[in-house]
């Protein structure tokens, strides 16, 4: 017993510097002890037999344990406040069966589908944009008091003309966009008829109605003799395969200084007949601007509007998914509560 306990402080001393840490169990101290085993009296073998197990059982011990803290030291650094993309190794996903689609991003596949089938296409909008977009091609020049409604958060940087970028208080700010990309349609004769639902931002004093980051979804239509008739009936249409019933609508003169005329859209409740909480007991529902798209935000796309019209509207998705729904408050949305998702 006493050979075993000097084996045991020698490999110990050893196992310490050894670079290869399962090499100690080849070690030539624990051999010897295995070999004298059949040289002891039969009645001691089975005693030291045992100690020496324990003492490779130790060993082995050691040699996980140290293989397995080399592993972890050889796993690259994660920086945790970086974008995982930054990181070498992707973090492991949830697996989607525990997770459900957003409310907003449901209510927005189910609003294209609507504008689908009245052969509207979608397209994103950004995060970010130059005021060019967002005010200048939509006719709202410099200094233009107009701007004040769509106050938004900004950028440090500026763009080629010296202002800074911002983050688009509006989906309006791709019109520009689409007029150009999609002018190839009126040379084919085809209308330009796009939709765009997305994201956008305004400095907002928040509350149960107003939120600094929200949805619109943005319509424009264009081709030869489009007209007012035609905005009134395509987004009443609109809402009533959205509510799946027979709704009446009414336009109130309005101003936007992208569209001439400008209305503000509304629809009668749909929720009840002689008031409620969700109409403010008025019976209608503004819900949205809209109106026909001014000359000059033709021309700055390149658009002759002596031979072509189009209308275009605004609608905030938020609100239509909240009457949908019955939810009482915009920010639950951006909350990312468990509770309030996992009902949707
Ligand atoms: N962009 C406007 C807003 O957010 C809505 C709008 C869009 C009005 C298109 C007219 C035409 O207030």
């Amino acid at each position: 017993m006493e050979q075993i306990e000097q084996a045991r402080k020698a490999l110990t001393e050893r196992f310490a510097e050894l670079d290869v840490k399962s090499n100690i169990l080849k070690a030539k101290e624990l051999r010897e002890l295995y070999g004298e085993i059949p040289k002891l009296p039969v009645e001691q073998r089975s005693a030291f037999g045992q100690a020496v197990n324990v003492l490779k059982n130790e060993l082995e011990t050691m040699v996980a344990a140290a293989e397995a803290a080399v592993e972890s030291d050889s796993l690259s650094p994660v920086d945790v406040t970086a974008p995982f993309d930054i990181n070498a190794t992707r973090p492991k996903l949830l697996p989607t069966e525990q997770g459900t689609t957003h409310p907003l991003t449901q209510e927005i596949e189910r609003v294209v589908e609507i504008f689908g089938r009245m052969g509207f296409v979608a397209e994103e909008s950004r995060e970010i944009d130059d005021q060019y977009h967002m005010f200048e091609s939509l006719n709202f020049p410099k200094g233009h008091p107009a701007r004040d409604d769509y106050d938004t958060f900004m950028t440090t940087q500026a763009d080629t003309d010296g202002d800074p970028y911002v983050a688009p208080a509006h989906t309006s700010t791709m019109q520009n966009r689409i007029l150009k990309k999609y002018y190839a349609n009126l040379e084919n004769d085809e209308a330009i008829a796009v939709v765009v639902p997305d994201r956008v931002f305004r400095n907002e004093d928040l509350d149960a109605r107003h939120e600094h980051t929200f949805y619109q979804v943005e319509g424009v239509y264009v081709a030869k003799g489009v007209h007012a008739g035609m905005l009134v009936a395509t987004l009443q249409k609109f809402l009533e395969e959205y509510y799946d019933r027979k709704l009446k609508v009414r336009v109130n003169p309005f101003y936007f200084p992208f569209t001439e005329p400008s209305f503000e859209f509304a629809l009668e409740c749909p929720f009840c007949e002689s008031g409620c909480s969700v109409c403010s007991q008025s019976k209608w529902i503004e819900l949205l601007g809209c109106g026909m798209i001014h000359p000059n935000v033709l021309k700055a796309a390149g658009i002759d509007p002596n031979v072509y019209t189009g209308f275009a509207f605004g609608c905030g998705i938020d609100r239509l998914v909240m009457m949908k729904h019955n939810i009482e408050d915009i920010r639950h949305f951006e909350s990312a509560k468990l509770d309030f998702l996992r009902q949707f």
